[in-house]
């Protein structure tokens, strides 16, 4: 029998509206500010490695699973795991999942926000010819100028959250994809215009093999797994947006029709050449000027103006990259939001306006514990073999990303793989029984989830403990 749902909230035109929205939720600011800043505090090349292992082996199988699962639920992703449980004779608690989602959608949106809104400042400044010929000096100076001032960053946070209410309370559909359609090639133009002034730039082979090559003295100085695996872990489900239904909740509106392999592919190739590509422009100019790969999240704030101030028409690139950048952002804030108001509209009865309008509430009021982390609540500590400066910043980031949506990613693997029917996802992923299905299906049953249960226990030290493992 094939599930015949269909979802109150819509459906996407067509495949590639489906694959334009997913990709635009995938790529934002985990793929230019987040993948650069982590690989300099991490280490660099065998940061990257790691990743790209991450991205292949734990990520793509756990993407086609939480496209399937909301594929089938249709609904919001509480919703949708209530009755994809009930349908295989299984516990209703599995609505927790979507319920963790929820939360990790809020605190992330919530420190999310914050950031896209230095973003929204940098269009401002750049496009103000402050960094004309700028030192690496002054640079750093403006940055922190900017996050040390809690009004400020209340200010453009709280435009940005206004901007993605604005499109969520709309309906994502409309007008996502002609956005996403001109936005995202135009970005990676620019993006290879970086490249390109990189490569101009004395220090590009220093920086290719920082980014390419493991350096073995560095990895003997750290824990490999609470160092490296999970952060990379970590940053392969933030980056794909995975763990947390948003790509669930996309799922939920994709025709029966279309290819769920295709379509992640797709996203996972888009995702992962951004955010390399970023990589390649930011570390040879981090050694140009001399700056500190392990700079931490203003990596790409302190850097890339350097360049822009720099080069030929900077002034003009410059704001071009940073409102691109914020369009990335915004695309994927949306879907941040998304599986809260779905979930409102279903359960409350609420209007998407309304909707929209509370989840935003939410997540603005969170966003002022980030605000006020850059400076009047600043601590620091020790994480992962780097100091974090930026207190509850940094413990919303890896709360987030590195606790919650692996958990989240593991149940979903356990569902689909171990809990559904066979014939469930035979349906539902319309590979037929083939090679191509049973290589899913072991990377989904075996591969993600020891995978992220063996990163865990690693990185918690609790194989040590046992004296199992080093
Ligand atoms: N993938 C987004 C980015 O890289 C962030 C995100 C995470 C979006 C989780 C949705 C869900 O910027």
């Amino acid at each position: 029998m094939s599930v015949k749902r269909s979802s109150i909230h819509g459906q996407w035109s067509s495949r590639w509206a489906f694959i334009l929205a997913a990709t635009g939720s995938a790529v934002g600011l985990g793929n230019i500010w987040r993948f650069p800043y982590l690989t300099g505090e991490n280490g660099g090349g065998a940061f990257v490695l790691v990743y790209l292992v991450c991205v292949v082996m734990v990520g793509i199988p756990i993407m086609m699973a939480e496209i399937l699962l909301g594929r089938r639920g249709r609904q919001s992703p509480i919703h949708t795991m209530e009755t994809l449980a009930a349908e295989e004779g299984l516990s209703p608690h599995w609505k927790l999942l979507g319920w963790m989602g929820v939360v990790a959608g809020f605190i992330i949106l919530s420190y999310y926000s914050v950031i896209a809104g230095w973003t929204l400042a940098y269009i401002f400044r750049i496009g103000a010819g402050v960094f004309v010929d700028a030192d690496a000096g002054l640079s750093k100076k403006i940055f922190t100028d900017l996050i040390s001032d809690p009004e400020k960053l209340l200010a453009w946070h709280t435009t940005f959250l206004i901007m993605s209410v604005i499109v969520v309370s709309r309906g994502v559909k409309n007008g996502l994809e002609q956005a996403v359609k001109f936005l995202m090639p135009t970005l990676f133009i620019l993006l290879l215009i970086m490249v390109g002034y990189a490569m101009s730039t004395d220090k590009f082979v220093e920086g290719m093999s920082y980014l390419f090559v493991p350096n073995f003295e560095l990895l003997a100085e750290k824990n490999f797994f609470s160092d490296i695996f999970l952060p990379a872990l970590g940053q392969a489900f933030f980056s794909l947006s995975i763990g947390m239904g948003a790509i669930m909740i996309y799922g939920s509106y994709l025709s029966q029709k279309s290819s769920i392999t295709f379509n992640c592919f797709t996203i996972a190739i888009a995702d992962t050449s951004v955010a390399i590509l970023a990589g390649i422009a930011i570390f040879p100019i981090v050694f140009t000027y001399g700056l500190e790969p392990a700079g931490g999240p203003g990596l790409i704030f302190i850097t890339l103006p350097i360049a822009f101030g720099q080069m030929p028409f900077g002034t003009f690139f410059g704001c071009l990259f940073f409102i691109l950048l914020l369009f990335a952002a915004w695309t994927s804030a949306i879907s941040l939001l998304e599986p809260a108001v779905t979930w409102l509209v279903e359960n409350r009865n609420m209007t998407r306006v309304k909707a929209a309008a509370l989840a935003g509430a939410i997540a603005w009021l969170l966003g002022l514990v980030t605000v006020l982390s850059f400076n009047h609540w600043a601590f620091s500590f020790n994480f992962a073999g780097s100091v974090k400066e930026n207190g509850f910043f940094d413990i919303f980031d890896i709360l987030t990303s590195n606790i919650m949506l692996p958990i989240g990613g593991l149940l979903v693997a356990i569902f689909a793989a171990w809990l559904m029917s066979r014939k469930s996802t035979v349906e539902e992923l319309g590979l037929g029984d083939g090679a191509a299905y049973q290589a899913w299906h072991f990377a989904v049953k075996y591969i993600a989830p020891f995978g992220v249960i063996i990163i865990f226990l690693n990185a918690i030290g609790l194989f040590r403990l046992l004296g199992l493992g080093e």
